[in-house]
């Protein structure tokens, strides 16, 4: 089965119930205040069915760039606890639209599967603000979170939509560790990405999907995930928010849904805050796989107040471009582009994620 299914991170669709705060979390397991950190971290680590690396720390500290991405890994870390938790209370308490079918195996393996999922998450928080905090770092505090789903089909195919970004940006964080002097820190963070791999999956599998999407998997950058994952964010509810230096783009929202696997133009729009913000310079720019961006012209631009609408051209090609996750970013470029992160130096509005598979 040849499924599309697109997600747009930055335009909600409006749900009812209330944003997800760990100050009331309905698992009640403390995270990701410890208060007795023996007992606490024994509960979750049981939970998690492993504990966290007990291997000597680097001796020396991280490099100023790759705190800042230790620090992107638990802002990101702490929103996928906080994605779980809700989605584990949701399934167990039967909320409408979570009920899960195909008898009481089915439903007990989906308990147990989200409830490992929900520890080990809880353990890549506590293992990156660990390592930021050893060196005399502050820890990265929640925020308040709005989750756009209110279904369980849509609440996993979130999931494999932001473990695809995350997977693209732990390969960012890794080259980068490597560049800015700190490779003890590689091997810790590469176990973490076969790990989200696993979940991933899953999450396909539960999907109709098979569980391998890509020969070798969309590339992001630290920018695009930080940016992503501020659109579940409740604005102003993050204590340290800054003390991540890393770009943040305006969103940009995909309007065409669920596109197929075939060539076509896909309509997009962003807002501006003044008319001349929008620049003719602009195009709009494919990061996909591991292969050389592709810039293709923005086209039918129209501005109604300060919401612009335009479309473009997505090339998909079944061998060479387009399946799995495809990130697009409006660039002020004519494109040349030989990495993901050159395409992040020049975006002004990103990123749009699309799924193909
Ligand atoms: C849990 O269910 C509520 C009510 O439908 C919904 O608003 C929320 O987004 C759901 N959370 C997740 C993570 O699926
Ligand atoms: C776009 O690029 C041009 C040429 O490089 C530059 O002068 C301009 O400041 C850029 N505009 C924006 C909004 O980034």
């Amino acid at each position: 089965m040849v499924l599309a299914i697109l997600i747009r991170f930055s335009c909600f669709i409006a749900v009812s119930a209330a944003p997800f705060s760990f100050n009331d979390n309905p698992i009640g397991n403390g995270f990701p205040m410890i208060v007795n950190p023996s007992s606490q971290l024994t509960a979750v680590s049981i939970a998690a069915l492993g504990s966290l690396p007990n291997l000597p720390p680097p001796p020396n500290a991280p490099s100023a760039d790759s705190l800042t991405s230790l620090r992107l890994i638990a802002f990101n870390e702490l929103f996928e606890v906080a994605f779980f938790t809700e989605l584990l209370s949701n399934i167990t308490n039967n909320v409408m639209g979570y009920e899960i079918g195909g008898g009481e195996d089915a439903r007990t393996f989906m308990i147990n599967a989200l409830t490992a999922v929900q520890s080990q998450e809880e353990l890549h928080v506590l293992n990156a603000n660990g390592a930021i905090t050893q060196f005399g770092g502050e820890a990265v505090e929640p925020c308040v979170y709005n989750f756009p789903v209110s279904n369980i089909n849509d609440a996993i195919t979130l999931a494999q939509t932001f473990t695809d970004v995350v997977l693209g940006t732990l390969q960012d964080v890794v080259s980068l560790f490597g560049t800015d002097g700190d490779a003890a820190l590689i091997r810790g963070v590469s176990s973490v990405i076969g790990q989200e791999g696993e979940q991933n999956g899953w999450y396909r599998t539960f999907l109709g999907k098979i569980p391998s999407a890509l020969p070798f998997l969309t590339t992001s950058t630290r920018e695009f995930a930080f940016s992503a994952i501020q659109g579940f964010v409740v604005p102003g509810s993050c204590p340290n928010l800054n003390s991540i230096k890393l770009q943040t783009f305006e969103p940009l929202t995909i309007t065409t849904g669920n596109p197929e696997p075939r060539n076509q133009d896909l309509a997009f729009s962003v807002q501006i805050s003044a008319a001349d913000d929008w620049k003719s310079s602009y195009s709009l720019t494919y990061i996909n796989q591991q292969n050389l961006p592709i810039n293709t012209p923005i086209t039918n631009v129209n501005i109604v107040d300060k919401t612009v609408t335009f479309t473009a051209n997505f090339p998909y090609d079944a061998a060479t471009f387009g399946n799995g996750m495809t990130i697009a970013a409006v660039t002020n470029s004519t494109g040349g582009f030989t990495s993901a992160n050159d395409v992040a130096k020049v975006t002004v509005f990103g990123p749009g994620l699309i799924e193909i598979s």
